[in-house]
């Protein structure tokens, strides 16, 4: 007999459906698939030789819970220098990817049938994790008319005395939207003021464009600093997903219960992936790749948006970072009944694949990664606009 608190709990949407396409793709059907949440970059050389030099030396043992000390002081270091944030090494804890420390930090501090606020599109994994811990799902709706935007008079509606938490997400997954720093001011302000935890989630920080510039809500003041859990990874910003290295930075009395978290349940972040980890921050060779992929994605960004701003009845909001662009399809789905049979279809009729906008609590949206090459993303959206075309048709002659 299966727990209660897992009942309700599904494969991350986006892996299924990277698993249909591969399933496809292995009988021979040519899919272009936009569905990967990760750069089509390969980790770069000199991290991956760091991690071997590690394996060589034997760092193939158990390390501390928090991490090797070493990534917790360049973390320190990078935290300060680029955001202006102090933290002390004790203050930080390294996990396995930030999945890892967003599951840890709601682990420690939700109770039962506290509330968390989730601005809505959200990413898939939030709901389920604040599920896991007993919780419970606040949706925030964010407005396509406004792009996708956390605004704080909106966010006050929502907040109740059984509210305990925040999750922001700039750059977001999925919609790519960056909150202002003026909003995000007032949110953080907000927060502090009703007595809320604010977890920024910041994986997406080095994919910004049209010159947005980042901003980290614990840099505000020393007070929301005192609030925020700071979780990021070096999972898409150095191409090292499948590395499974990610951190959170809080106030020390929440760092210790994370790496205690941590200790009884993974150990540690794999010991030798943490030293690539430390050279992806530690060598001046990585600004030059990160800025490379940033513009590649820039370009790509750029590409689908106009793209698809040409297929009839689609919507689009321009994204201002991550890599992910978030088109309104609900016409189409609305004839077909569902986004995830629209998915479907697009799938088999099309040979094209997104990720349904509903897995990201938005009907009626699909989710693409422009993640590929820009020859696929013109072929991808090619067949796309051919596909709705041809559904619109096929139903007008019904
Ligand atoms: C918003 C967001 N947070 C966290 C993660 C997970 O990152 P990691 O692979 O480091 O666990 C992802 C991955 O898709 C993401 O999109």
């Amino acid at each position: 007999m299966l727990a209660k608190r897992v009942s309700h709990i599904k494969p991350a949407p986006t892996l299924a459906l990277t698993a249909k396409v591969n399933q496809l793709r292995a009988k021979g059907v040519d899919i272009v698939g936009f569905g990967a949440g990760e750069p089509d970059f390969d980790t770069p050389e000199f991290i991956k030789s760091a991690c071997i030099k590690a394996l060589v030396e034997g760092k193939t043992k158990y390390a501390p819970s928090a991490g090797i000390p070493q990534l917790r002081e360049a973390l320190a270091e990078k935290l300060l220098k680029e955001r202006g944030v102090e933290y002390s090494p004790g203050e930080i804890v390294v996990t396995a990817g930030a999945k890892m420390a967003l599951f840890l930090i709601m682990l420690a501090v939700l109770e039962e049938g506290e509330e968390v606020l989730l601005p809505t599109p959200y990413w898939v994994t939030y709901p389920e994790q604040i599920l896991l811990c007993g919780a419970k799902v606040v949706e925030v709706p964010l407005r396509e008319e406004e792009g996708f935007i956390l605004r704080a008079d909106a966010l006050r509606e929502y907040i109740t005395p059984k509210t305990k938490m925040l999750i922001l997400n700039s750059p977001s997954n999925p919609t790519g939207a960056v909150f202002p720093e003026e909003e995000q001011k007032k949110i953080a302000e907000l927060c502090l003021e009703r007595n809320i935890l604010i977890v920024s989630d910041e994986c997406y920080d080095a994919f910004l464009y049209d010159g947005e510039k980042f901003v980290s809500p614990a840099s505000f003041s020393k007070e929301i600093r005192d609030i925020t859990f700071t979780v990021n990874a070096f999972s898409k910003t150095y191409s090292m997903t499948g590395w499974r290295v990610g951190y959170v930075a809080c106030p020390e009395r929440y760092a210790k219960v994370i790496a205690d978290l941590n200790s009884q349940s993974i150990s540690n972040a794999t010991t030798f992936a943490q030293y690539g980890a430390l050279e992806a921050l530690t060598n001046p060779q990585s600004k030059e790749f990160v800025e490379g992929m940033r513009r590649a994605f820039e370009k790509r960004r750029d590409l689908a948006f106009e793209l698809l701003k040409e297929i009839p009845r689609v919507k689009v909001v321009k994204p201002k970072g991550a890599f992910y662009i978030f088109p309104n399809l609900n016409y189409y789905s609305q004839k077909l009944g569902s986004d995830l049979k629209l998915a479907d279809y697009l799938v088999e009729e099309g040979k094209v694949a997104g990720v349904p906008g509903s897995a990201f609590g938005a009907e009626g949206y699909l989710r693409l990664s422009y993640c590929l090459s820009e020859e696929t993303i013109r072929e991808g959206i090619r067949r796309l606009k051919e596909t709705l075309i041809r559904l619109e048709s096929h139903n007008n002659t019904q």
